[in-house]
């Protein structure tokens, strides 16, 4: 009997999670930030250290610190497959933001390498007009599809 009760009890357990459960996850789910938030800051703190090290003409430091921003981590296979299905059809743009922002920051790690100041600075405007290309045309409905309008 006892066994019996406990039956019930976690079927309509399961039941009440199975209906209620399902919105109730996806808006935890929704409340937690994406990894692409961390690495995001983790992009702006790589721009704060160059604006430094082109202040002190640190160099070396630029260089370093460049391929950080071009080879940033990828968010967890998971939540790149929910990324993707959100960009959806504007795919190609998104990827070519990106593609730029790259791009940039090898040219940025190379004219520091050649301490040529002037092309560091054109360099860093590159990278941050990458930057921007994306957060202008993405940034908005992104952050409205998975953390609701604010
Ligand atoms: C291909 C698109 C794309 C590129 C390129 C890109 N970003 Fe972002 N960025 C985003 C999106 C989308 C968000 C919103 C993420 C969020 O709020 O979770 C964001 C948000 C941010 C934020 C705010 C994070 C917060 O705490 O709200 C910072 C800082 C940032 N990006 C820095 C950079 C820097 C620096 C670069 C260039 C080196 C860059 N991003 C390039 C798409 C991009």
């Amino acid at each position: 009997m006892k066994r019996c009760l406990t039956t019930t009890f976690s079927l309509s357990l399961g039941l009440t999670l199975l209906t209620a459960g399902a919105p109730a996850l996806a808006a935890a789910e929704s409340a937690q930030p994406l990894a692409m938030r961390g690495i995001m800051q983790d992009l702006g703190r790589h721009m704060q250290t160059v604006t430094l090290a082109i202040a002190r003409e640190d160099w070396a430091l630029v260089e370093k610190t460049a391929p950080l921003i071009a080879q940033h981590p990828q968010p967890p296979l998971m939540e790149k497959t929910r990324i993707l299905r959100f960009v959806g059809t504007n795919m190609g743009k998104y990827k070519s933001h990106d593609h730029k922002t790259h791009e940039a920051a090898h040219e940025l790690a190379q004219a520091a390498k050649n301490k040529d100041g002037m092309a560091v600075i054109a360099a860093f405007q590159s990278v941050q007009t990458g930057c921007y290309g994306c957060h202008q045309e993405f940034r908005k409905p992104f952050v409205e599809h998975f953390y609701g309008a604010r």
